[in-house]
């Protein structure tokens, strides 16, 4: 049969979309060493790339090895992650229960607004901070409330318990350390926070860095409190993607049914357990970021044009001044030295750039281009 000439059924598929899905910011891709090579003309090797706190120092050596002989790739991967959840719990000494492995955090993020939210139900954003958490909201239909920071980057704690009685959100997100300054939230502000009828995703990706415990054992005492946990910055395993969260026991078992069976790689879960099994080198690597971290921002602090903030991550922000422009700061790294730093188009960090710490000759090589500017 000849196919029809009279006009479409359909005459655009965007109307299949839901409603809020048209309203989404468009896609900005993440930009992967191939793609920096070829635009700034430099072998991916030669590319210092500082602009999303990940280790330099890659996993263990344990980990290319379990990958190079893993058992099972052909095979789908445990639905359950056993093995690596009963890792975390014998290192965290916490129920493995409590436990969920995801695709990394982000995948956690994603699953718990889908558990929790319905669609115009609210969460609190407490900017800056990490994106995510408005990307999904956005996502998944829910509306944000936001609640600024204070100098410093401090939580507005006023502020989030004013938003709570106005706005009853769900659930209120904090970040410590917080991406992008690397500052810390006070015990006392968490309690606040926890004694408010909300759920508190507490986002710890960067607490190895930090002198500070994680708060992952609380979650059995706080029945309105998640911790979130990423095996990319610490761990060096930002590409295999594995992240994990501690849970409310009467949540969990929702998320366990709302999540994708396979949702952790075989290789994910096998590089993940054997970055475990050498905490020796985890802890050694942690240790020269945080000392890397620390001449870092003694050495941003001697740049006329830089303003760091003490930062208890893998990473620092800094405040350009002196009639710079922040852009033109984060441009001319990349293009005349294959130094990439963090730039953000929000118009609160737009006079900001984030550098994630590298090894001692990336810092070396920043602030000798730094100079050149
Ligand atoms: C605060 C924060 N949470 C979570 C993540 C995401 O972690 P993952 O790589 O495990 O998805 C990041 C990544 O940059 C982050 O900055």
């Amino acid at each position: 049969m000849e196919p029809s000439t009279s006009a479409p059924a359909v005459t655009s598929s965007k109307q299949f979309l839901r409603k809020h899905m048209l309203k989404l910011a468009p896609y900005t891709p993440i930009e992967p060493f191939e793609v920096l090579s070829t635009r700034y003309g430099r072998k991916p090797e030669d590319i210092i790339k500082l602009d999303a706190n990940e280790n330099p120092y890659g996993p263990p050596p344990e980990v290319r090895q379990a990958l190079g002989t893993m058992s099972f790739p052909h095979i789908y991967p445990d639905p359950e992650t056993r093995a690596l959840r009963q890792a975390l719990a014998k290192m965290h000494n916490i129920p493995v229960e409590h436990l969920l492995v995801g695709c990394g955090a982000d995948e956690l993020i994603d699953l718990l607004m889908r558990c929790v939210l319905e669609p115009g139900d609210k969460i609190v954003d407490s900017p800056p901070t990490f994106t995510m958490y408005c990307f999904d909201a956005d996502v998944n239909d829910a509306r944000v409330v936001t609640v600024p920071r204070l100098e410093g980057f401090k939580i507005d704690v006023e502020g989030i318990k004013k938003a709570v009685a106005e706005h009853q959100p769900k659930v209120v997100f904090l970040t410590s350390p917080n991406n992008p300054d690397g500052s810390m939230i006070a015990e006392a502000d968490l309690l606040a926070i926890l004694a408010l009828p909300v759920l508190v995703v507490l986002d710890e990706a960067y607490i190895e860095f930090s002198s500070e415990a994680s708060r992952l054992d609380w979650v059995a005492r706080y029945n309105n409190l998640v911790v979130l946990r990423t095996f990319s910055k610490s761990a060096a395993l930002a590409g295999l993607r594995v992240g994990y969260g501690s849970f409310p026991l009467e949540m969990i078992e929702y998320m366990w049914r709302a999540k994708q069976p396979y949702n952790v790689s075989v290789a994910a879960e096998v590089a993940a357990c054997a970055a475990l099994t050498n905490m020796e080198y985890l802890n050694t690597v942690r240790d020269a970021l945080v000392q890397e971290r620390e001449r870092l921002f003694a050495l941003l602090k001697e740049v006329p044009f830089l303003e760091p903030y003490p930062s208890h991550a893998n990473f620092i922000l800094a405040k350009v001044t002196g009639g710079r422009d922040a852009k033109a700061v984060k441009d001319a790294l990349a293009s005349q030295h294959g130094i990439m730093v963090r730039h953000y188009a929000k118009k609160e960090l737009s006079g900001y750039i984030r550098v994630s710490v590298g090894k001692p000759e990336h810092t070396d090589k920043l602030m000798a281009a730094l100079k050149q500017l």
